[in-house]
């Protein structure tokens, strides 16, 4: 299984902060954002990453990554996009890297607490078609939100005013090889881009699209709000993992 990171876009919710950078070259507490979906993907056991980025900023990317050498990688992939046409636009142009193998692909706004190696393995046993992430939310309405009927999911509703469910579809995904043919039949939407819930939708029209519910905390980082939710999550994670290594008799004699 192949990793697709995607990273373009405008960052226009986070205007003035991504006038002279890209979004995912921001700090997520002590770490850039993109940091974040390069370790979920390589703690998950997927080496072979390909970084979809666009913008006056892309240059930066090689510059903070290089070839993925700070995650143990040997080579790191890039692919540039032109304009700005959506997730799924920019989901197009990894065709030529996932040479027909199924991928994962993540947001790279999106930061997860836990891992998704038990995700991974899930997949890798379904013969093909896709599988999505869903995670309980107060907020619905800001995300893909699936429909259930009977336990299953219906429908996949793009920032639904009236939410069907509590759950939002967090920014990773699982595609078979038939991804990219789909991502060629569907049309803008509304807001002028390729949405990634109509590609969760085509897969979800012939049955082919499993889900799993996320342990753990998850954020995404794309508004001042959820940016400072991801930056709070991440500085009380690091604090209490920091604290739970320090021996007692230590952290006794540190607060003293
Ligand atoms: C995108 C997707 C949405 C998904 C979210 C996860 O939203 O369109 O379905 O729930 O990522 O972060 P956007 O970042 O475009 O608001």
């Amino acid at each position: 299984m192949k990793g697709i990171i995607l990273a373009g876009g405008l960052g226009s919710r986070l205007f003035p902060l991504t006038k002279i950078t890209n979004k995912h070259l921001l700090p997520v507490y002590n770490e850039p954002m993109i940091y974040y979906p390069m370790r979920t993907l390589v703690d998950a056991g997927i080496r072979e990453i390909l970084l979809v980025t666009g913008g006056h900023n892309a240059g930066d990317f090689l510059k903070l990554l290089g070839n993925g050498e700070a995650f143990g990688l040997r080579l790191l992939n890039y692919a540039y996009q032109v304009g700005e046409g959506g997730i799924a636009d920019a989901l197009r142009l990894a065709e030529p890297f996932a040479d027909g193998e199924p991928v994962c692909v993540i947001l790279g706004d999106n930061i997860i607490e836990k891992g998704i190696g038990d995700i991974v393995a899930k997949y890798r046993k379904q013969p093909d078609g896709a599988h999505i992430i869903l995670k309980e939310v107060p907020d619905p309405n800001r995300f893909g939100v699936p429909a259930f009927e009977n336990g299953r999911i219906v429908r996949i509703e793009e920032k639904p005013s009236a939410p069907a469910s509590q759950f939002a579809v967090i920014g990773i995904y699982f595609y078979d090889a038939s991804v990219f043919r789909r991502i060629q039949d569907l049309v803008p939407s509304d807001r002028g881009e390729l949405e990634i819930t109509d590609l969760n939708n085509s897969y979800l029209a012939e049955g082919r699209l499993t889900h799993s519910i996320l342990d753990g905390w998850w954020t995404d980082a794309g508004t001042f709000e959820s940016l400072r939710v991801a930056t709070n999550l991440v500085a009380d994670t690091l604090q209490k993992t920091t604290a739970s290594e320090i021996p007692a008799a230590v952290s006794v004699t540190a607060k003293a």
